[in-house]
């Protein structure tokens, strides 16, 4: 990238290690920008939207399709250094980071299909009454897009596609980890659509403090904690007026019942808490087992865990991977003894390893209400088991939870998963039957209900998300 102000080193999880010195990886450097440069960006997007009178908000549907299917031909032709650069700077293992950059040129595609279907129904003329009405979709103005860092291509581009489909301008603030990888993207997002129509921000979260404090953004699109949610929304002096797409903490819980089939189980609370080393919003981070089938269950899990590879990124057939700092391992650690002090044990052997940003899975089994990990949300290789007695438990524990994304349920006697079905839909926005929780297929609306998300984020959905619904009407 050309630019001639700060610029800040990027690290990778991955650390050298000579004798006893660990070193951090440096793998690049970023711009660093400050609240000036928020503000610039702003005042980019708000000109280029022009109060809904801009070349963007006004251009034909086809004609910002045709921007849209530049850019995301171009983006095809840098998969190889996205895929790289995920790899070695979030540590997503490298198959895992070839999926993310596929599944979001899929989304894309699949966005503007949807927004061809969309636009044909907005051009039908209605009549009512009376009276002949056309019911368009309008864009709102500035976008803000924030994504995270554990899908960081596909959670920015799943929103920001959508926003400018629909005519928004839109501003991008990248996450905390994944500005590298971001770049060649950002680039070509600013050479395939019009100034001033995306402005990029790489820097910490400070930068969209005067962004939001303006009130002239109209949709706040951001994935990550519901805490800097909640703190983001109240810059903004208008918070009523801001359209928020969120998708926040989750808290997913499992119920394995006596019915459970132990091989899907296992299988599937293995990839569903432990895939990208438990850094998904949509991963499985609480096990509830009934205490016939406890043992069972463990020694599985037992097993499965220790089958799995431990190590860097770019090893074929890895599982887990460096964590994103010290704080983070130091974090984990911290549930696991929590829990042990409060009675739980660790259940599988753990291992030392040469990378201190390794962290090894642990199967916590005997968890409690009283402890951390009970009710904090790890993002991360720790999987608490808690037994249970009583039907009445697990779904407790999901109707007092903070959190309403997605849940599994495991069993074979379909009465017996049924008794679960109704009562969950209206706790969380997926239940999952024998079958880990996940976000896809992209069609399917993603969203939850609680502190976990608001509005809906899916192919057809994100168009919604950044428009409104807006009738031309005339009296026959
Ligand atoms: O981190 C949240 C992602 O949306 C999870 O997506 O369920 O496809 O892994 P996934």
């Amino acid at each position: 990238l050309e630019w001639k102000g700060k610029m800040q080193d990027i690290y990778s999880p991955i650390e050298t290690r000579d004798g006893e010195v660990f070193s951090p990886l440096l793998i690049g450097r970023c711009p660093v920008v400050d609240e000036s440069v928020g503000t610039l960006a702003l005042e980019a997007a708000v000109r280029a939207y022009d109060n809904g009178m801009g070349l963007w908000p006004t251009m034909a549907v086809a004609d910002r399709i045709r921007h849209v299917e530049t850019f995301v031909d171009r983006l095809a032709g840098v998969r190889d250094e996205v895929v790289h650069l995920m790899t070695l700077e979030i540590c997503k293992p490298r198959s895992e980071s070839e999926v993310e950059f596929d599944r979001t040129l899929d989304y894309i595609h699949d966005t503007i299909r949807a927004l061809k279907d969309l636009d044909r129904d907005s051009s039908r003329i209605a009549i009512e009454g009376g009276i002949y009405a056309q019911i368009r979709r309008a864009p709102l103005g500035p976008v803000l897009c924030m994504g995270p860092y554990n899908f960081p291509l596909n959670e920015t581009l799943a929103t920001l596609i959508p926003a400018l489909l629909m005519g928004n301008t839109a501003i991008v603030k990248t996450p905390r980890m994944g500005k590298l990888l971001l770049a060649p993207v950002m680039e070509l997002l600013c050479e395939c659509f019009p100034r001033g129509v995306v402005n990029v921000l790489f820097g910490d979260r400070r930068v969209v403090r005067p962004i939001l404090e303006s009130g002239k953004v109209s949709v706040l699109a951001f994935i990550g904690s519901s805490s800097a949610a909640d703190a983001l929304r109240r810059l903004h002096p208008h918070p009523h007026r801001l359209r928020c797409v969120l998708g926040l903490d989750a808290k997913n819980p499992a119920f394995v019942l006596e019915s459970a089939d132990m091989d899907v189980t296992a299988r599937e609370i293995l990839s569903g808490s432990l895939g990208f080393s438990g850094q998904r919003c949509t991963a499985l981070k609480i096990i509830f087992v009934h205490r016939s089938r406890a043992e069972e269950l463990l020694a599985r899990l037992c097993e499965g865990i220790a089958g799995l590879n431990v190590g860097m990124p770019f090893d074929p057939g890895v599982n887990i991977t460096p964590m994103p700092g010290l704080g983070k391992i130091a974090y984990l650690r911290a549930l696991v003894d929590d829990a042990v002090a409060k009675g739980a044990r660790v259940v599988n052997a753990g291992g030392g390893f040469s990378v201190r940003t390794l962290f090894q899975p642990a199967l916590l089994y005997g968890v409690t209400p009283s402890m951390r990990v009970y009710q904090e949300e790890q993002f991360g290789p720790v999987v608490p088991v808690v037994p249970f007695d009583d039907e009445r438990t697990p779904l407790a524990y999901q109707v007092q939870s903070n959190y309403g994304q997605q849940m599994s349920i495991f069993g074979s006697d379909p009465e017996q998963v049924a008794r679960f079905i109704d009562p969950m839909v209206n706790q969380v926005c997926r239940v999952n039957i024998n079958s880990k929780c996940q976000r896809g297929p992209d069609s399917f609306p993603f969203t939850g209900r609680k502190d976990s998300a608001e509005g809906t984020l899916s192919v057809g959905d994100g168009l919604r998300c950044f428009s409104i619904r807006s009738v031309v009407a005339a009296k026959g």
